[in-house]
Order: structure tokens, then sequence, then C-alpha cells
């Protein structure tokens, strides 16, 4: 059986709603396992763009999609997500789409806390999508999350409220803040519950016997590896574990059916939000490569920062989720630059590091070290093949691939489903 966990192995925004979407044209099952609706994928099929950013890409094949236990999530944004795409003529029902009945909840709450935390933090925020996820992934770890199951108990939730108000409360108070509404909480949750419950399930037992059936799995990781809690740029990351490593844990199909690892990599760099970015270009060509490749998020419509191909963070991403190949994306973006950059190193205190340190201050004060490269004339948007790229296009993807020691495994040459060049099949390893 071959399975494929594709996961972003930058900041997120890599390019990974296309490949995904073909992916999952052919899987049996798409599983998002972490991350909640903070995440943006765009699909554009024929003419028709679906935007989603709770629901599996596969949802709109009406392939299975699920919803595992290590996703976060948004009851209310669900519903509206929901009811979006079925306006756009997706059908979804308890035949394609189930929701892990232990995956936890976001509440208003968490979206306050969200909001009041990062209004608080003045230049120090960390420029969060403001959906409360993190604050959501906190009552998790803290044991107080109400959870997808519990709507079916919502008089029962005793202690495990009190503990809830009790933490909100406390923090609430702190930013001048009414205690939270416990009877309008509880309002709220019954009048959703119905709407949600018609979907949950224990998940991993349904993932369990299509694995037995042998069904092609397709684990639809969000954000990106500098983005994970552990491995990323702390304290500037997302409050969930990005790596490949989680599709296992937040899904409930162990760490052998995760299979293929595709590492989504976009030709150049970019970051929403706050934190380091040793890349990062102020200038004209930054500006440049924000505009032709349309760098502003999906969820919140902020404008991306963009900077070079950093093959150092890469090449630890790729390491660290074990991607067996990459597919790079946007490649088109560079078209027509004089010359091109790639930063192969860093400089800190006088000595030269071939990895990115974990220290904040030292993240944001590593100096790049550039490999300078022609650049390409001629478009490689749209490319189908080897052939129809610029031979200058093809050296910058070869030395892409030699610098990050991974293969490269697909390219992603415009939006378009089919413009897509295909080295090595990831469903057929
Ligand atoms: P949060 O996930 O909303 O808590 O935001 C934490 C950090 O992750 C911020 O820098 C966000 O901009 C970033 N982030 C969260 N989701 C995404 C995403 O899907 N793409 C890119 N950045 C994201």
């Amino acid at each position: 059986m071959a399975n494929v966990t594709v996961i972003g192995a930058q900041w997120g925004d890599e390019g990974k709603g296309k490949i995904v979407d073909w992916l999952a044209s052919r899987a049996d099952v798409v599983v998002r396992f972490q991350g909640g609706h903070n995440a943006g994928h765009t699909l554009v099929v024929g003419d028709k763009v679906y935007k989603l950013s709770l629901l599996p890409s596969g949802i709109v094949t009406g392939t299975l999609s699920i919803i595992g236990n290590g996703v976060v999530l948004d009851p209310w944004h669900l519903k509206a997500e929901i009811e979006k795409l079925e306006g756009q003529g997706v059908e979804i029902n308890r035949e394609n789409f189930a929701i892990a009945e232990n995956c936890p909840l976001i509440l208003p709450v968490h979206r306050d806390l969200d909001g009041l935390r990062e209004a608080a933090a003045g230049a120090g925020k960390i420029g969060t999508t403001g959906r409360g996820i993190g604050p959501a992934y906190e009552d998790k770890v803290g044991r107080r999350a109400i959870r997808v199951c519990d709507l079916a108990h919502l008089d029962d939730l005793g202690p495990q409220l009190d503990r809830l108000c009790a933490h909100h409360d406390a923090l609430r108070a702190g930013f001048g803040q009414p205690p939270v509404d416990r009877e309008a909480l509880i309002a709220e949750l019954r009048e959703i519950a119905p709407f949600v419950l018609q979907f949950a399930e224990p998940v991993w037992k349904r993932l369990n016997t299509v694995k037995k059936a042998g069904a092609r799995v397709l684990f639809e990781g969000a954000q990106g590896v500098l983005l994970d809690v552990d491995h990323g740029t702390y304290p500037f990351v997302t409050s969930s574990n990005t790596v490949s490593g989680t599709a296992a844990s937040g899904s409930g199909l162990g760490p052998s059916s995760t299979g293929f690892v595709l590492g989504i990599v976009k030709a150049y760099t970019t970051r929403v939000g706050s934190g380091p970015f040793p890349t990062e270009l102020e200038d004209e060509t930054g500006q440049r490569l924000g505009e032709r490749g349309h760098e502003f998020g999906t969820v919140t419509g902020r404008k991306r920062r963009c900077g070079w191909f950093d093959a150092v963070l890469v090449r630890q991403s790729c390491a660290i989720s074990g991607v067996t190949g990459i597919a790079l994306t946007k490649v088109d973006v560079l078209d027509g630059l004089d010359k091109v950059k790639i930063c192969t190193g860093y400089r800190l205190n006088g000595k030269v590091l071939d990895y990115y340190p974990s220290h904040a201050a030292d993240q944001a004060n590593v100096e790049p070290i550039y490999e300078e490269m022609d650049g390409w004339q001629g478009t490689t948007a749209g490319a189908r093949s080897w052939a129809d790229l610029p031979a200058q296009a093809i050296k910058y993807i070869q030395r892409v691939q030699e610098l990050i020691e991974t293969p490269v495994a697909l390219v992603s040459t415009s939006p378009e489903r089919e413009d897509t060049i295909l080295v090595r099949d990831p469903f057929q390893d």
C-alpha cells in the first residue's frame, strides 16, 4: 500500500492546495491531522476556485475526507465552510466526511484570548491568524478542552467546564474582561451540536478498516515545518506539530502508515506574520516576487514577506520530517530575473553554520551566505515536461535538489492541476 503524507517544508503557503488536490483525486481517503482553520488552501479545478481552511482537500472531489483528532475544530466555522462549499455544488455527507469524536473544539473564548494577547503584545506579537488556534491547543494539553464527543453530553460537562472557565476567567480578568458567560456558551454549543455530531465518529477505527481494505491514504498537513511548535522559529510558530510524524498521532493510524513524505517547497521563500526570516528581501526584488507570486494570505489577506530560496532551512525541514521527495512550486515567479540567489549557509559571530540554530536571537542575527546563479528569460509557466523549461531553470532546480539533499518528485508550474512535471509518483513509490 502506498500512502502519501504532504507537509509544507517552509513557513506555510508553499502551494500545498494544488498538489494535495491532484493527489486527492487518486487517493481513497484524505486526512487532516493538525492545525485548524488557520490554514488556507486554494484549489483551482477547471473554472472553479475553492477556498478551504478546515476541510480536507479531498472534499471537493468527493473523496472520503477526515478531520483527525490532531486538528482543533471551530464548529461554527465548520458549518460556514460546509455551507459555502455546498453552495458551490460540493456534496458533503456522512459517506464522504467524518470528524474525530476526540477532536478538541475552538470556542469563542479562544478567539477572544488570541486577539487580546496579540493586541497586548505590541511589537512582540506573533502575528497569528486570530482564530484561537494557540489557546485551543493550550486547553487541550491543559486537559480542560471541550471535545466533539462532549457535544453529545452538554448537560454533564460539570467539572470540565468549571476548569475551563476558571482558567479563562483568570486570564480574562488580567485583560480587564468580564468572566466567561457560561450560559451563553452552553446555549451556543447546544445549537451547533447536532450539526457537528452528524459527522462525529471514532475515525481511527474507520481509518484502520479502510487501511486493511488496501485504501490509499493521503495525509494533508497544514502550515509548514518552520512553524512547528518544536522545530520551528519558536516562539514565532503555530501551536501544533506540523512535521510528518504528526500524521500518525493526529489521525489514529500508526507511523508505519505515513508512507511517502512529500515536502512542498516554494522556489523562493515567504512568511506571513512576525519572526526571523534570514533571506527576506525588503527591496524591489522582494516586491516583484510578492506581486508575481500573488503573495497575500488566503485566510487573513495579509501581505506575505518574500525572499530568496533558503536551502539551509529546507534541508533542515526535509531532514526533520524525513521527506522522501519534494514538490517544487512557483518556479515561474522567478522567470525573467537576471540573477537568482540561493542561501547555502549562515554567518553568525564570525562562524559559518550549515544549520539554523534554535535560539531566537541567533535566528534573528544569522547572515545568509548566498550563491548567485544566472536567471532565465524564457517562461516556465505551464510547463509539463523538462523539455518545456529553459536550460537555466533546470540548472536552478537541480542545484536546489543538490543543496537540500532531497530529490525533486514534482515540479508545479501554474495553479492548474495539469501544469505539473512528474518525476516520481509518490503513490507508486
Ligand atoms: P496561528 O496558527 O494562528 O496561531 O499563527 C501562528 C503563526 O503561524 C503566525 O505567524 C501565522 O501567520 C502562521 N500561520 C498559521 N497558519 C498559517 C498558514 O496556513 N500559512 C502560513 N502561515 C500560517
